[in-house]
């Protein structure tokens, strides 16, 4: 199917929900530029909804979707002065035939283009809360029909939030999105794999000069981009010995050294899709048997959480079979004494596993790596639960694992020094994550180029 064919069927789609819901129009724009400082912007990325929709990746643009089908894009207009600054455009006049839309118009008649749009229309659809000022500017079109009305104008009489619609849809990924993100996956694994080799080589003194996190966020960003990958999909962390304990670490300047681990999560952003790997390493290529033991637990936790990711299994599922393995292994190596805390199920009872894993075990994963979809389960009635602070609260079961869900799963254990805890696990962090497809039997690991297992680990670092 070609790209065009992909992106008008999602359009359909969307017209075909809005008939459903009694008629309508969507209205959608595409990200807005950002300053950086002065006359520099930050990179531009799309909006994610936008793109799920077009396929069309520059700024300023704008999609209508009328509940008959009809399809309207608004677009930067040719202008050659611009393009040789910025970049040859689109234009309205090539963007039919290119993208398949009914109509096109220059981005500079908004609004003039949008109130017309928007006449005797029953209900606007547009994502709430995720573009600031877009409610002003909707509300702003809404006044234009309204002082229309004595010439027999009607003017939108409900608004409803497009993110509902499209967040179902982005949740289950087709087969045009599977096989960006495994590629995309291919990808991110080749990275940590170079990354791996890097760390290795550096601390046997094959590379000149200490060797630093930002080294190897180099290696990382090198590879990403030598495969076309156009950004990170979020800020690389690259953790040496003790960092790997902050959660939201970023690579920065310490110094990679033997006798400790390195922990990277990174992933390559690739056409609009994202990839989220964790890796955890010796720095030097092998494992000290501290290190050894808590990683073999996290893999353990892991592997539990991966035979649970499979249809039918609620999406709490790989997280309680995870955090159900941690807990046993923090009574097992004495992270928490069986003294104090008891059998596995009071740590789980109480949350004393939360001291060393505080966590989820995983989110939706998509064009956003945090990606969008309703965590619980659809048309479920709520029912009373507690909270995390005990509280009791009215919650919708999770949601039920489907195939074409693509989730992360993504245990670990990170260890600060405290009383109590045994001093050779202190400052160790450790997280290994992969991303899962959900298929018809069960799961496909997309990131699996890059080895998980200890062993497999050393022998690659040992090249
Ligand atoms: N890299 C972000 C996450 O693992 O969720
Ligand atoms: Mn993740
Ligand atoms: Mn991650």
């Amino acid at each position: 199917m070609s790209p065009v064919t992909v992106y008008a069927r999602r359009r359909a789609a969307i017209a075909k929900a809005l008939r459903a819901a009694g008629g309508g129009i969507a209205l959608l724009p595409t990200a807005p530029e950002s300053p950086r400082n002065r006359d520099s912007d930050f990179p531009f990325r799309h909006d994610s909804y936008f793109y799920y929709l077009t396929g069309f990746e520059e700024p300023a643009s704008w999609l209508a979707i009328e509940a008959s089908g009809k399809t309207t894009l608004l677009c930067q207009p040719k202008d050659l002065e611009r393009e040789i600054w910025d970049g040859v455009r689109l234009g309205p006049e090539a963007a039919p035939a290119a993208l398949g839309v009914d109509a096109a118009a220059s981005v500079a008649t908004l609004s003039d283009a949008m109130p017309r749009l928007l006449a005797n229309q029953p209900a606007v659809w547009f994502p709430f809360a995720t573009h600031a000022g877009l409610q002003a500017q909707i509300d702003g079109w809404l006044g234009v029909l309204r002082s229309r009305v004595r010439s027999g104008v009607q003017s939108p009489q409900s608004q409803h939030d497009l993110c509902v619609l499209l967040d179902e849809m982005r949740l289950f990924k087709d087969s045009h999105e599977v096989a960006i993100l495994r590629r995309a996956g291919q990808i991110s694994a080749g990275a940590h794999v170079r990354a791996m080799q890097t760390s290795a080589a550096g601390l046997r003194g094959n590379i000149g000069g200490g060797l630093r996190e930002y080294h190897l966020e180099a290696e990382l960003l090198h590879e990403f981009r030598r495969h076309g990958s156009q950004f990170p999909a979020y800020t690389s962390i690259v953790a040496a010995g003790a960092n790997a304990c902050v959660l939201h670490y970023r690579a920065g300047n310490a110094p990679l050294l033997p006798g400790e681990l390195c922990l990277i999560d990174a992933g390559c952003e690739l056409d609009g899709y994202a990839s989220d790997i964790t890796r955890t390493f010796p720095a030097d290529g092998t494992f000290t048997p501290a290190q050894r033991t808590l990683y073999d637990i996290v893999l353990a936790a892991q592997d539990a959480a991966v035979k649970v990711t499979q249809p039918g299994k609620r999406f709490t599922d790989p997280h309680d079979a995870a955090t159900l393995v941690l807990a046993q292994g923090m009574l097992d190596v004495g992270l928490l004494s069986k003294t104090k805390h008891g059998k596995v199920d009071d740590v789980i009872e109480s949350g004393a596993y939360r001291q060393f894993y505080m966590h989820r075990t995983g989110h939706w994963m998509g064009m956003d790596v945090h990606d969008c979809g309703d965590y619980t389960e659809p048309g479920s009635k709520p029912r009373e639960e507690k909270d995390a602070l005990e509280q009791m609260v009215m919650k919708k079961p999770p949601r039920i694992l489907r195939p074409g869900m693509v989730l992360t799963v993504e245990p670990g254990l990170y260890v600060r020094p405290a009383k109590g805890v045994p001093k050779a696990f202190w400052n160790i962090g450790i997280r290994i994550e992969d991303d899962a497809l959900v298929t018809a039997k069960g799961c496909e690991l997309m990131t699996r180029g890059v080895p998980v297992d200890a062993d497999e680990i050393e022998a690659l670092m040992r090249g």
